[in-house]
């Protein structure tokens, strides 16, 4: 039966109650107050403020370049939008990966400026002492194992991780820690769906799949991506629920006749 309908607010609790009764996690990007409200109002599960806004917002070729403080002006920008779906914040490149107590300090800079409810971070062992401090300081903390966009330079690629043997074990390794140290949940990106499968059994936290398949205990797209407003990025996992690009290009050409040929505005719509 789903709980999808009756709850007010979506809660680290509610997730694991959803795992625990197998209806799916839904989660999708947002990085600005009206496209929050849209989604909000759709009732998704979960808004991640991802640093793919450095992508999809700003433009850059990866998600390294985005700041602590882009970060804060997208999530609350987000939060002050949204009532029902829990708000999770990644921590960009660079706030997190060299010292614990810069990560708190960007943790807490997120939590307090912006008011949402979680953070994550990517990696797994490497980045341990990090997650620990954000933990002891109450804030919840969302895992992300996998393609892990921010090392793109060390991977070169974005092609699928752990296809072999030892990324796979290292894998499940990292996620049987950060499970144990507290995290309430993670995102598992472009990994074989067996792979996935595995994690989500072993876990009793819910795992969230970008390109993981379906045996695991969510969903997460990129809006940008879902609703076909980026046209150049078309991964196998990508399914697009729009076009919203050529319905947007459509609704702006028809803007610019009406206004060079003096039918807009028409006598009703003047003072
Ligand atoms: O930044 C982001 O959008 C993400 C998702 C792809 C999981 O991390």
């Amino acid at each position: 039966m789903s709980v999808h309908k009756n709850i007010k607010k979506v809660t680290t609790h509610v997730l694991f109650e959803m795992k625990l009764r197998g209806e799916k996690i839904s989660m999708l990007t947002a990085y600005d107050y009206s496209m929050a409200k849209i989604i909000d109002q759709a009732g998704i599960d979960v808004i991640l403020v991802g640093d793919s806004a450095s992508n999809v917002m700003a433009g850059h070729e990866t998600t390294i370049p985005i700041t602590l403080e882009e970060m804060i002006y997208h999530a609350s920008s987000v939060v002050r939008a949204v009532d029902r779906a829990l708000v999770v914040v990644d921590l960009p490149f660079g706030s997190y990966q060299g010292n614990s107590k810069l990560a708190l300090s960007a943790a807490i800079r997120i939590m307090k400026e912006t008011g949402a409810h979680a953070v994550k971070l990517e990696g797994g062992a490497e980045i341990r002492e990090s997650v620990e401090r954000i933990l002891s300081a109450g804030i919840p903390v969302l895992g992300h194992l996998g393609l892990t966009p921010q090392s793109i330079h060390k991977f070169g690629t974005y092609v699928v991780r752990a296809r072999d043997e030892e990324e796979a074990r290292k894998l499940i390794e990292d996620a049987h820690l950060l499970e144990e140290i507290g995290c309430f949940g993670l995102v598992l990106e472009k990994i074989p769906a067996k792979l996935a499968g595995t994690v989500a059994e072993e876990l009793k936290i819910p795992i969230i799949g970008i390109g993981a398949g379906h045996q695991v205990d969510g969903q997460v797209l990129v809006i940008h991506d879902m609703l076909g407003i980026t046209q150049e990025f078309s991964p196998r996992f990508l399914r697009r629920y729009h076009n919203l690009s050529e319905e947007i290009k459509g609704a702006v050409m028809n803007y610019i006749k009406d206004v060079k040929n003096v039918s807009f505005p028409n006598e009703h719509e003047q003072y």
